[in-house]
């Protein structure tokens, strides 16, 4: 019988992409910018919804309901250059503050038609299905209802934190079966989320997109330097203990702070300034959830939003004596908005009693399927290359385990894509995780990456307990916490850690995960006695992560890399 119960998560801002729900369970969930090849699309995900029913196999008569995240979003053009919004300050904050309230509520109107207008238009879906969940709601609901520690009657501390979405930036909640009671929030302009933001565009890279790079150089810096700076950042934010929220600590708004610290950090190093923002993000974040856990005496945490991407501060607060458990959602930034959206209408529409968990996620394998058109497609282009090998029936657990040993990278593009920011063994380039002259290949001849910025660990599960300290046995399967690598496992783990603080961001695979990746992984780890292997996501820097197998073959042209598993062929480089 034809089930017409799905739900549909739209999230159209930055990062934009689609999620559908079946029974509560997330069945699929695309981002646009893995099909546009626009790294970070923006706008109404059209082309991730078209991927979302293809996967289920349905059409848009199935859908029950659409519930799009964030009461307002801008305008596409808006968000496409953010440097109109951050090249800004008391000047600008001045003026800002004089836009009348009716303007804006216009604004907000004309938006919230807008984008009712592009689902109906797209779907033919009566708009009287069509809902919106608050910005902040919809981060609490996806790391709540995803959480494989969710259990009736159990409460949680439900945490969100990011640059500002729907005019907050970091909320608190009690979390008690659908029961979301939010006993604080930050408003928009206390931001931590905007104060790494601006510090990312004012070492000239791109925020919203290169936080990350920040975090990968702190550890670099002279941390006694780094520690000094850091007050600039708290002369701007304070954390109210009492009322579990950031404030400022004067007139001026985090939303026009880049001139600040541009004045500021002059002629500071641009290693220190990480520094002093990384150790000011953790220092806020690890005093704002202990307050937190004390208040409401509740201490298994589920958090959401941007900033809890820092995978290091993540690691300082899982480590609280405090914290009894801790989970983020994987990719927690706003590609996880609409995941949220589908997850929390439900929740709380078809499972009120709160019967089931429904929503926590083994694998994030949630993305396309390499789609047989695509794949004879490439193969025949392949074909007629003589520069390339192919191999169908071959020893796949052997020789791929052999060509990692010999030191020589391989491209894997192999089944559904991944969901989120992070490649997870289906489309990830692998490599020995030991050898430093690998790092430096990938990173000059595959990657073009940055150079100080670390590269992470898939790690067999049967293998991580030996090699990666886990006090709390957290075991993370989706890349959300950075750990310290045990002293003995670090030659082996050298270019999947970082070199400085000589922690790591594992992935730690299990055969229920990856069954195919596993047993290669199984088979190479104990032959060559290894703990896992380097893994990075198979793109060009700047660009998304592969999707097709199109784009598998297009990056293999244009890298150093010289093999690539599609499914189950394997494509070599002649030498
Ligand atoms: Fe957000």
């Amino acid at each position: 019988m034809k089930n017409n119960n799905y739900i549909l998560g739209i999230h159209d801002g930055h990062n934009c992409g689609a999620s559908l729900c079946i029974d509560g369970k997330i069945i699929s969930s695309v981002l646009e910018e893995r099909i546009t090849r626009k790294k970070n699309e923006v706008g109404y995900p059209k082309n991730s919804i078209e991927a979302c029913l293809r996967i289920a196999n349905i059409d848009a008569t199935s859908i029950a309901k659409v519930v799009i995240a964030s009461n307002f979003m801008h305008h596409p053009s808006y968000l496409t250059d953010v440097s109109s919004w951050y090249l800004v300050g008391k000047n600008e904050q001045k003026l800002d503050k004089k836009i009348s309230k009716d303007y804006l509520k216009s604004v907000f109107v004309q938006r919230r038609d807008a984008r009712i207008k592009n689902v109906v238009k797209h779907l033919e879906i009566n708009p009287a299905n069509i809902s919106f969940i608050e910005h902040h709601l919809a981060h609490l609901a996806a790391a709540y209802y995803t959480s494989p520690k969710l259990k009736k009657d159990k409460k949680f501390l439900g945490i969100t934190c990011d640059g500002a979405g729907d005019g907050l930036s970091a909320t608190v909640s009690i979390c008690d079966n659908n029961n979301f009671n939010r006993i604080s929030s930050t408003d928009r302009h206390a931001s931590l989320g905007k104060i790494y933001s601006r510090i990312t565009m004012l070492l000239g890279m791109k925020p919203w997109e290169h936080e990350y790079k920040i975090m990968g150089l702190a550890p670099y810096a002279d941390q006694k330097i780094a520690y000094n700076e850091a007050r600039k950042f708290h002369y701007l934010l304070k954390l109210n203990k009492k009322k579990l929220k950031f404030e400022l600590n004067n007139n001026l708004s985090t939303a026009y702070s880049y001139f600040y610290f541009k004045e500021q950090f002059e002629r500071i190093r641009f290693d220190n300034i990480a520094g002093a923002v990384q150790l000011f993000t953790e220092d806020m974040l690890v005093k704002w959830v202990k307050a937190a856990i004390k208040k409401t005496k509740i201490s298994d945490i589920v958090c959401g939003g941007g900033v809890f991407m820092n995978v290091k501060a993540n690691m300082l607060i899982q480590n609280l004596p405090e914290v009894n458990s801790m989970y983020v959602m994987p990719s927690a930034s706003d590609e996880s908005l609409s995941i949220g959206a589908a997850l929390h209408y439900y929740n709380n529409n078809f499972n009120k009693d709160f019967l089931k968990n429904n929503g926590s996620m083994t694998d994030l394998y949630l993305g396309e399927p390499i789609y047989h058109k695509d794949l004879k497609a490439t193969l025949n282009k392949i074909k007629k290359n003589t520069n390339y090998i192919i191999k169908e029936n071959y020893d796949f657990d052997n020789t791929i385990s052999n060509i990692l040993h010999k030191g020589e990278p391989i491209s894997i593009c192999n089944g559904r894509t991944e969901w989120g920011a992070r490649a997870l063994c289906n489309r990830s380039i692998i490599a020995r995780a030991g050898s430093k002259d690998i790092v430096e290949r990938i990173n000059s001849q595959i990657k073009m990456r940055d150079f100080w910025m670390p590269f992470a660990p898939t790690i067999l599960d049967t293998k991580y307990k030996s090699c990666i300290e886990d006090k709390k046995n957290i075991k993370p399967m989706f890349m959300t916490f950075a750990l310290p690598a045990q002293k003995k496992a670090q030659n082996k783990l050298a270019g999947a850690m970082h070199p400085v603080d000589k922690t790591c961001r594992p992935q730690v695979l299990k055969k229920s995960t990856n069954k195919k990746i596993y047993n290669m992984l199984k088979n190479y780890c104990n032959k060559y006695k290894e703990y896992g292997v380097l893994q990075t996501s198979f793109n060009i820097h700047g660009e998304p992560i592969v999707n097709s197998a199109g784009d598998a073959l297009s990056t293999l042209q244009r890298s150093g890399l010289k093999h690539l598993v599609l499914e189950n062929y394997l494509i070599s480089k002649k030498t």
